[in-house]
This record gives C-alpha cells, sequence and structure tokens, in this order.
C-alpha cells in the first residue's frame, strides 16, 4: 500500500483569495459555487461559508459527464438536506445551463417581489466562485454568449467590473472568483491531484497513480476489469504497483530489458481515468 502524498499549502495565496473575493461579494446578489462533481465535497473551502455570510448561494456540481450518477444524485440530496439550491451541469456539453436562471429567478423572488412592489425593477448580479479548473469560465461563456453590459449605464457600480447580460435584468460578474481548495487533509490534496486540479509536476505521478488503483480496485473494481482485461487477475489483496505492473504488461509497455515501463502506464492511466475512459467514477464518499 502506498502513502497519500502531502501536499504542501501556500497561506499566501489563501488571503489574497479571500479579500479579493470579499470585496467582489459587495456588488452581487448571489453565489454560484461551483464543485467538480467527481468530488464534490473535496472541491469545496469551507472558508466560502464564512465569507458569504448569509448571501444566497447556489451551488452547481459541474463536470457530471465524468462522475458517478448514482453518487451524483446521492450528492444532490445530501446538499438539499443541508437547505442548499443545487444544480448539475456539463458544461461541455452544455446540458442543465439553461436551468440556472430559472433557479436564480426563484431563489431570489421574495427579493424581486419586494423591489417589485416598490416599482422597481432589480438588477440581480451573480458571481460563479470555484476552485481552478473547474470549469468556471465554460460555465460562464456558456451562459453570456459574449453579451456585455454597457458600462456607461451604470456608473458607480460597475467600476472596475465588466458585468455580462444572462436574462433580463440578471447579470454576471464577467471574472470568476477563484478560490483556492484547501488541502490540509492529504486525502483531499490526493483526490485534487487525481483529477487533474493540481500540477503533475509536482507530484510523484506514478505514487499518484498506485493510490488511484487501490481506490479503483476497492470501488470500482468492475470498472478497471473491463477496461485493461483484467478477469484472469486475482484483484482482491492487489496493491496498487501490482496492478500497475500488469497493466503495464497487457499494454505491451516495456522498457529495453523487458522490464516494464511503470511510468508510462502510470501517465496513461492517469489521462484515461480524467477522461473517463474507466468510466463515470466519484471520489468523495460521504
Ligand atoms: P476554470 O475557469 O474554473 O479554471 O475552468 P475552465 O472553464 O477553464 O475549464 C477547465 C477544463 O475543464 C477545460 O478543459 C474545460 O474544457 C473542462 N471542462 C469544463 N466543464 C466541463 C464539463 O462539464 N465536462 C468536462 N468533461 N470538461 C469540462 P481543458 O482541457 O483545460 O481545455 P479544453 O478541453 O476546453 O481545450
Amino acid at each position: 500500500m502506498n502513502d497519500a502524498q502531502v501536499i504542501q499549502w501556500f497561506p499566501g495565496h489563501m488571503a489574497k483569495t479571500s479579500r479579493a473575493l470579499y470585496e467582489k461579494l459587495n456588488l452581487i446578489d448571489i453565489v454560484a459555487e461551483m464543485v467538480d462533481a467527481r468530488i464534490p465535497k473535496s472541491s469545496r473551502n469551507p472558508l466560502l461559508d464564512k465569507l458569504i455570510g448569509t448571501k444566497p448561494r447556489i451551488i452547481i456540481l459541474n463536470k457530471i459527464d465524468l462522475a458517478d450518477n448514482n453518487c451524483t444524485l446521492k450528492w444532490i440530496n445530501f446538499y438539499k438536506k443541508q437547505k442548499n439550491f443545487t444544480l448539475c451541469v456539463d458544461c461541455k456539453k452544455g446540458k442543465g445551463i439553461n436551468l440556472f436562471v430559472p433557479k436564480i429567478k426563484n431563489i431570489l423572488n421574495k427579493k424581486i417581489e419586494a423591489k417589485n412592489a416598490k416599482g422597481i425593477k432589480k438588477t440581480l448580479r451573480v458571481m460563479v466562485v470555484g476552485i481552478p479548473n473547474v470549469g468556471k469560465s465554460s460555465f460562464i461563456n456558456r451562459l453570456s454568449k459574449g453579451k456585455k453590459a454597457k458600462v456607461e449605464d451604470r456608473p458607480g457600480v460597475t467600476k472596475g467590473n465588466q458585468w455580462f447580460i444572462i436574462d433580463k435584468n440578471i447579470e454576471l460578474l464577467d471574472t470568476p472568483g477563484i478560490l483556492w481548495p484547501k488541502f490540509d487533509d492529504v486525502y483531499v490534496g490526493e483526490k485534487l491531484a487525481f483529477i487533474g486540479a493540481i500540477k503533475d509536476q509536482i507530484m510523484d505521478t506514478e505514487n499518484l497513480t498506485c493510490r488511484l488503483l487501490e481506490y479503483l480496485n476497492d470501488n470500482y473494481q468492475s470498472n478497471l476489469i473491463d477496461r485493461y482485461k483484467l478477469e484472469n487477475c486475482t484483484m482482491v489483496g492487489k496493491t496498487g504497483r501490482e496492478i500497475l505492473s500488469i497493466i503495464a504488461q497487457k499494454r505491451g509497455m516495456l522498457l529495453s530489458g523487458g522490464k516494464v515501463d511503470t511510468e508510462r502506464a502510470s501517465i496513461m492511466l492517469l489521462n484515461e481515468f480524467r477522461e473517463a475512459k474507466i468510466g463515470k467514477i466519484t471520489l468523495d464518499s460521504f
């Protein structure tokens, strides 16, 4: 069994991010917190709760095309029980995006009605927040289709910020709030690395792949067997390194002298996992 790698955390980022986010929060009515559906817990930063206080929030589970459907349903229920609003999307194909505006209107309905009663047409403002690579820009691009609000329409309000019009009286801040992940728990750091949210250059790829293989052998064994034709192998009790070696052999990844090229195999495995070629897989459990 390989040990989880300890990934370094840089507190400087956290302080800078918090400040930048906090300043933008004053401008908006609702936060769209984007998480990766494969790690709906590990891709959240608890700091956001403190930052946004009572400001309304919707949790957007993105990349549902890569996550285990059953697990996604369980996570939605979990967040709903905690009284959170949720939306599942696939920003690559645009699935679920058209439900965003109706949901926002529904969540902020009371605010809209209160303003209407005073004869004011309230413009609702949204900011997308999430860890790097979670799909924030893809989401913003899908929603906005590049339609920018005119700066001169609202002097003072838009200073230094640009907004996209996404519906009548709904605007979206064109720059997302980047929230660095909080990986002081080694397993959170590891999951972020599995999905590619942390640069591979700072990781020991082989070790990481062995850990991933152990997780898959415990939780998605049939996916591994199907993908790498391991029907004739005894998988129970195998270490990640043993499985990596078998897969390298099966794929003919050999070095001169006949030794298996586990480095090449580990890069291939990580890529195949990230592209969901091993199947739709979720790494966070309850
Ligand atoms: P960010 O702003 O939060 O940093 O993320 P961004 O939108 O840049 O997306 C990061 C990567 O994730 C991009 O891939 C993007 O295409 C991909 N992505 C976003 N949403 C989804 C989704 O729902 N499903 C899948 N499968 N992928 C998604 P990339 O490889 O960096 O670029 P490219 O493939 O678009 O060229």
